[in-house]
């Protein structure tokens, strides 16, 4: 891992958190390259350390070990060919985190021989808390996928896929989820706002509460809904307020959500199977 040359093509948020995490993991930063045509964000990265910034993709991808796909879907073609004839071979590790692209289409795009990941990472990442989920069909070593797994652990918890469609279902969970947690949240805000706190009151007692049932769920080894029994004492306030929850169909709009986002994260990856 020490050895290994990285390069980010797009600098944007995402690259950026994984550059960060990099460093802070203690990767020096001459084995970190990027490449934006965005100047301001080729900047912002060299900000985070002393890593090498490139003005063209090819000299960036040149040799590298490990090549991070981490621009938007819709540029993500226009970003293999701007790779494809560099030193690419069987060696190359490419990995993608754009949404719904599958390794399918950038196989197609690359016309190399390279090993590829998928990933889909989520926004916490960019605070160190991130959860992503990877897969590859590619064959290689356990070195290679530790290198690609250490990048993702830097800014979180990884987690590896058995299948390219498992993906898919990490999108709608976790690479959607935490808007999930932040409109729940809303919620509990604006309605303690109605019952009188200051919205300044009712948002941080929400962000406390929201961190201490994070953190309640990832320290201590007892299942979720036991957590919950734990705090819904028998003809109490949680008991009533789950009691309506249930009622008012909570649990079947959480499934027809996460089936939402699902089906639209199929409907994305089949979009780019049918660009090839
Ligand atoms: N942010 C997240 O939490 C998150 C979570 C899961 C997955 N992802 C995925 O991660 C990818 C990057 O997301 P992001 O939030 O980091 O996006 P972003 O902040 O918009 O960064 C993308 C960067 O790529 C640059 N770019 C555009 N065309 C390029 C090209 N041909 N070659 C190289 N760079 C190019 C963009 O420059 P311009 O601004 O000048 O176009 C921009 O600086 C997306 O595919 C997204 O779906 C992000």
């Amino acid at each position: 891992m020490e050895k290994a040359t990285i390069t980010f093509i797009g600098a944007g948020n995402m690259a950026r958190s994984l550059i960060g995490g990099l460093l802070s993991s203690g990767i020096r930063g001459k084995n970190i390259r990027a490449f934006d045509p965005d100047p301001e964000a080729l900047k912002s990265a060299l900000s985070l350390g002393p890593i090498s910034i490139y003005d063209d993709s090819q000299s960036a991808a040149d040799g590298a070990d490990v090549i991070v796909l981490a621009v938007k879907p819709q540029v993500v073609r226009e970003a293999c060919e701007s790779i494809r004839t560099c030193a690419i071979n069987q060696d190359t590790v490419v990995v993608t985190i754009a949404a719904g692209i599958t390794t399918a289409f950038i196989k197609e795009q690359l016309q190399e021989n390279c090993k590829i990941i998928r990933c889909m990472p989520n926004t916490p990442a960019l605070v160190g808390w991130g959860a992503s989920g990877l897969f590859t069909n590619s064959k290689m070593d356990d070195e290679e996928k530790n290198i690609v797994d250490s990048i993702f652990a830097a800014v979180g918890a990884t987690f590896w896929m058995d299948t390219e469609e498992d993906i898919d279902i990490v999108t709608a969970l976790s690479g959607s989820g935490p808007a999930y947690f932040f409109f729940f949240m809303e919620c509990l805000v604006d309605t303690a706002c109605q019952l009188g706190l200051s919205k300044e009151t009712a948002m941080a007692l929400t962000k406390q509460t929201a961190a201490g049932a994070g953190h309640m769920v990832l320290e201590e080894n007892i299942d979720i809904g036991d957590l919950r029994s734990a705090v819904t004492s028998p003809g109490g306030t949680t008991e009533k307020a789950i009691e309506v929850l249930l009622e008012s169909g909570f649990r079947e709009s959480i499934t027809l959500a996460l089936k939402a986002a699902h089906s639209r994260a199929l409907q994305l990856s089949n979009n780019s199977h049918s660009a090839q």
